[in-house]
């Protein structure tokens, strides 16, 4: 298939562009590089052994520029990754975060429709199930109260996209729920490259161990946890970028034919996708430091407002149903991330 994929210059879409290339799929990139660099784009062309990933710089909220690049090209499907994902700052900048995710993912189905590309895979996320109310999560659990802005443009766009599928049943919707993304290519060549503070666990883990960050501050230890800090379902971005790629068997005209549900049921797919494991702050402090052998000093700090204790998956659904589950453990997941910190203390250079 050849693949639109908006955000591609990303985390996760670097890692899913070497997915699809390895399965035999081509993509197109478009990208605004409000949060990414070009370098990452050039890194994933010599990973895959290509000359050069399609790329143009286009914003989603660009009507014409969408226009544009569906007048060049044909697509089977949309990867959409482009969006903010800065939890703090979604607080502070509500109307950016609505504007850029909302706004921009509707002027992008709707240029997808007119051109005739129904199919899409959105990136939602575990923050939709709020507090929830049931370990592990299964996708039936309902969805909670999010936290914060940034939490809430996912569990409005997962409304919207289901409303236009039910009104449009010739829409292929799925909806996959990120659990926690860490790791980088094996490679060390591509990773995660946080502007400023990072928010995120192993970022942070990554950023005291080379040196850029002094200690860890541990978000609480008297959560109701076995050792009182926060449990979440980490994953490797390889095996989230090959769950895309897996999701794709779902605008595949048998199997919409033969699923056997509803219509309806049939052209919506939700997912989670996370490796069913819990693990604590302090257990991947420890992994890193026992992996890598490098030393990670923390300190306990107060809760931080919004989090939850406990935060994992049953992924069930998407073996069953996609065939995929996730191969790499948590000795994976810290190696990795340590190798492309340690590779590229400053992340990607200036292009
Ligand atoms: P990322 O910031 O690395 O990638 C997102 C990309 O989208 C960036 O390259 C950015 O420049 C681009 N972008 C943002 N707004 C755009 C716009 N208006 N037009 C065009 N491009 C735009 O983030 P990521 O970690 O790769 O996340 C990808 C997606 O997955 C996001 O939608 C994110 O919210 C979602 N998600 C991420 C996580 C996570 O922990 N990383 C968890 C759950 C869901
Ligand atoms: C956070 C977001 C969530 C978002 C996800 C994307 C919040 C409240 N939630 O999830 O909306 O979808 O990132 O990846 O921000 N921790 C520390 N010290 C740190 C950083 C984190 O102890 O410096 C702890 C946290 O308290 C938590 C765990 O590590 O228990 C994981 O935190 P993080 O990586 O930020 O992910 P989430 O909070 O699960």
């Amino acid at each position: 298939m050849n693949i639109l994929v908006t955000g591609g210059a990303g985390f996760i879409g670097t890692h899913t562009l070497i997915e699809l290339y390895k399965a035999g799929h081509t993509a197109v990139v478009i990208d605004n590089l409000s949060n990414s660099n070009p370098v990452a784009l050039q890194r994933v062309a010599e990973i895959i052994g290509i000359s050069q990933i399609p790329f143009c710089k286009v914003d989603i909220r660009d009507r014409e520029g969408l226009e544009k690049v569906f007048a060049e090209h044909k697509f089977d499907a949309c990867i959409h990754f482009a969006g903010l994902k800065a939890v703090g700052e979604s607080v502070e900048k509500p109307w950016e975060y609505y504007e850029n995710n909302i706004g921009g993912t509707l002027v992008l189905v709707d240029v997808m429709r007119k051109h005739g590309c129904k199919n899409i895979i959105f990136s939602s996320s575990a923050t939709i199930y709020g507090d929830p109310v049931e370990i592990p999560i299964t996708e039936n659990c309902p969805k909670g109260q999010c936290t914060n802005p940034y939490g809430w443009t996912k569990s409005m766009l997962e409304q919207v996209l289901m409303d236009i599928q039910k009104a449009d049943p010739e829409w292929n919707v799925v909806l996959l729920r990120y659990f926690n993304p860490v790791g980088a290519h094996q490679s060390g060549r591509i990773g995660e490259n946080p502007n400023g503070i990072p928010n995120n666990l192993m970022p942070y883990i990554t950023q005291v161990a080379v040196g850029k960050r002094t200690e860890l501050g541990v978000f609480g230890n008297d959560y109701p946890t076995p050792d009182g800090t926060g449990v979440r379902d980490y994953i490797h971005v390889c095996d989230l970028a090959a769950a895309h790629v897996a999701a794709l068997k779902c605008f595949a005209v048998e199997r919409l034919e033969v699923k056997g549900e509803t219509e309806e049921a049939s052209h919506l797919n939700i997912y989670n996708v996370g490796t069913g494991n819990g693990y604590s702050v302090l257990d991947m402090v420890k992994a890193f430091v026992r992996v890598n052998g490098v030393n990670v000093p923390y300190s306990i700090k107060p809760r931080r407002a919004g989090d939850i204790a406990t935060c994992y998956c049953n992924p069930a659904k998407a073996k069953a149903e996609l065939g995929w589950e996730a191969r790499y453990g948590i000795d994976d997941m810290v190696r990795d991330s340590w190798r492309w910190q340690k590779q590229n203390p400053d992340g990607y250079p200036e292009d």
